[in-house]
């Protein structure tokens, strides 16, 4: 089953045609024996219906054959499905020794990706076509799940906890990834892609990734991506579950909640970065989340100097 058919996503990993095997099978039978209980029960309605108010019914003959048949029958078939739906599980769930090994660290409300290299990217998962991948993960807050549809792979990320995922990809292309646990406000914008490319392709994607020497507006308008910021605050005016950028930068008496302002320096969006809760601005809810006081002092200064140029 090369083709997953109108109603399944892309079919990216080697895995993926032999999940849709089984899930079409469990339909399939599903669908035929529904429609043979349910027609069975409609035709013995009518066959066998009360005719005549004094009519009894004549005592009813057992058939082994027909116990024996009813017993055997659907064992077999929940046998058959759980041998394979097992077998399956098994490869789901052991990532093979040399697969490419990429560390996950999901936060509200963004994944983070960091390479055997060292170099941490937030956004996007890269991952090179050529080999399996796995994927470690944990998380730095609340409970996630990291889901790729066209991988077939899906597992909860749990903060405390080292959870693993892995797949073979079988194409390149861009593929969604997001996670599938609830996990508050923004848990609907915590969406991404996986871009599967070729080895060479891949290699020059990483080593581009150093962001050591980049100016801090451009880095910031980065992170501003990658730390998934925009899920909440637009640069543009949009209103959403927090503040928009645009404007902030100068305001000499921005309205806080209980009444009081402050004026919109680099001291009130550095403390608004990483300890968010301390000023809620007039209008919105202490919704933040705390995680972004792991960010390092260069890409807070870095979020600061692209907030600035949001006029
Ligand atoms: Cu993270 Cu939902």
């Amino acid at each position: 089953m090369g083709d997953p058919g109108f109603w399944m996503t892309d079919q990216a990993s080697a895995i993926a045609p032999e999940v849709d095997w089984l899930f079409h099978f469990v339909h399939i039978v599903s669908l035929i024996l529904f429609v043979a209980v349910i027609g069975a029960g409609i035709y013995f309605m009518i066959r066998y219906r009360r005719r005549d108010e004094r009519e009894v019914p004549g005592p009813v003959k057992e058939s082994a054959i027909v116990e024996a048949g009813l017993i055997i029958g659907p064992t077999l078939l929940v046998l058959v499905v759980f041998t394979w739906g097992f077998q399956l599980f098994l490869r789901q769930v052991t990532p093979p020794p040399d697969a490419y090994e990429i560390k996950v660290r999901a936060k509200q409300w963004a994944f983070e990706f960091e390479y055997p290299n060292g170099t941490v990217v937030g956004g996007d998962l890269h991952v090179p076509g050529d080999r399996p991948i796995k994927l470690t993960m944990t998380s730095i807050d609340v409970l996630h799940s990291m889901f790729l549809p066209a991988m077939r792979a899906k597992y909860d990320i749990i903060p405390g906890r080292y959870t693993t995922v892995w797949f073979d990809p079988t194409k390149d292309g861009t593929f969604e990834l997001f996670c599938t646990e609830y996990c508050g406000a923004s848990h609907s914008g915590m969406i991404a892609n996986v871009v599967v490319q070729p080895y060479e392709a891949f290699d020059e994607w990483l080593s581009n990734q150093n962001t050591d020497d980049m100016p801090l507006p451009e880095l910031g308008a980065k992170l501003y991506q990658q730390q998934a910021c925009q899920t909440c605050h637009s640069s543009d005016g949009t209103p959403g579950v927090g503040p928009t950028f645009a404007g902030l930068w100068g305001q000499a008496a921005r309205p806080l909640e209980g009444g009081n302002t402050v004026a919109v320096d680099a001291d009130y969006l550095y403390e608004s970065i990483v300890n968010p809760s301390a000023k809620i601005a007039e209008g919105y809810m202490p919704l933040m989340p705390a995680s972004y006081a792991s960010l390092s002092e260069r890409q807070v200064s870095a979020l600061i100097e692209y907030i600035k140029t949001l006029q």
